[in-house]
């Protein structure tokens, strides 16, 4: 055992940690999509899920505009969506279009339900913290979906 930096120290523990996609409206009624490693689950019931987000994201610039997020699980298949949405930036592209993920509108608040995910949860936001640089949106679980025949979730050594 020897003393690292930080940066070292967690990269050492990080695999394999679950990928997510977030999706939101933006300001002008689109829909973007932002890849994160940073989200847990916070609570049993009622059910609840924190993604943490950083302040130089156009997704940060859409959740202060909004009161809801659908929080996504891509399958391997969907590798190059979690790397498109975790490169650019709904400020230039549409990555719905870009990427041509197809969706259904979901039931809370009509985000896109991925179909070619193993899971999406729409979330209500009801509490957001700062974190340094990030903010912590905490949503409670509206509406939970599954496709049974996917189960293969992303993870962060698919990038
Ligand atoms: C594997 C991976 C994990 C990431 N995790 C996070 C995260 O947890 N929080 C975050 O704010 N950005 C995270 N990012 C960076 C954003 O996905 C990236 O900056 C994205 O282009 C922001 O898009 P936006 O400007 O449309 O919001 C991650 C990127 C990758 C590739």
């Amino acid at each position: 055992m020897h003393r690292v930096d930080f940066n070292k120290a967690v990269k050492h523990v990080k695999h394999p940690a679950k990928i997510a996609l977030a999706i939101m409206q933006t300001p002008t009624g689109k829909y973007n999509m932002i890849t994160l490693e940073w989200f847990m689950r916070t609570s049993i019931q009622p059910a609840m899920f924190a993604i943490s987000i950083g302040h130089s994201r156009y997704s940060y610039e859409c959740l202060q505009q909004t009161d809801s997020f659908n929080l996504c699980f891509p399958t391997s298949s969907m590798v190059e969506t979690a790397k498109l949405a975790g490169s650019t930036s709904g400020r230039e592209i549409d990555k719905f279009k870009v990427s041509g993920e197809e969706w259904f509108s979901g039931r809370f608040r009509g985000l896109p339900i991925l179909k070619n995910a193993a899971a999406n949860f729409e979330c209500e936001i009801v509490t957001q913290v700062k974190s340094g640089d990030h903010t912590i949106y905490v949503g409670e679980v509206k509406q939970s979906w599954i496709d049974e025949d996917k189960e293969d979730v992303l993870t962060y050594k698919d990038f």
